[in-house]
């Protein structure tokens, strides 16, 4: 996929598609969920640059598909809103569960800074499945499950989506 991207704000870049924007534009330009540009994700791509990755393909799919295009592309503008450095949190915290309990506390990050649809939280807390056990409860859930895992193939690979 060909991408133009548009700068937000500091280092916020997202592609360069109104509709797009439109949809996501108070989580963009929130502090807490710009705070993610500091916390390496895979490979130098950082968990803020992975999130709009996952959820603009996401916003694609599911307008393809018709979905629910701006909840899913919210829900996974949020999937990964952990907040730490998950390299180093392991030796930190003693905390050797990260791909288990990161989906729980993203979801809690998520809702001290946005009021989320329950398709939303669905998509934050289940997308780490088949990892954690509980299936995703929606389409666009698994939509987002697929994308994720896409991203961060591409990113363990050097090679990110943008
Ligand atoms: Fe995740
Ligand atoms: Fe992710």
């Amino acid at each position: 996929m060909e991408l133009v991207l548009k700068r937000v704000v500091d280092e916020v870049f997202v592609p360069d598609d109104a509709e797009y924007v439109a949809a996501v534009e108070d989580i963009l330009y929130n502090e807490t969920f710009q705070s993610m540009k500091e916390f390496p994700q895979h490979g130098s791509t950082s968990c803020l640059a992975h999130s709009i990755a996952v959820s603009y393909l996401t916003w694609h799919t599911c307008k393809k598909l018709g979905l629910r295009a701006v909840e899913a592309a919210r829900g996974a503008l949020l999937h990964d809103l952990f907040l730490y450095d998950w390299h180093t949190h392991k030796p930190e915290k003693g905390d050797a569960m990260h791909g288990f309990t990161h989906p729980k506390t993203a979801l809690e990050n998520a809702k001290k800074e946005f009021d989320l649809t329950e398709l939303e939280q669905d998509i934050i807390l289940k997308h780490m499945w088949p990892l954690t056990p509980v299936p995703p409860s929606h389409k666009e859930s698994y939509v987002v499950c697929y994308h994720d895992k896409i991203c961060s193939l591409r990113e363990t690979m050097r090679r990110p989506l943008f």
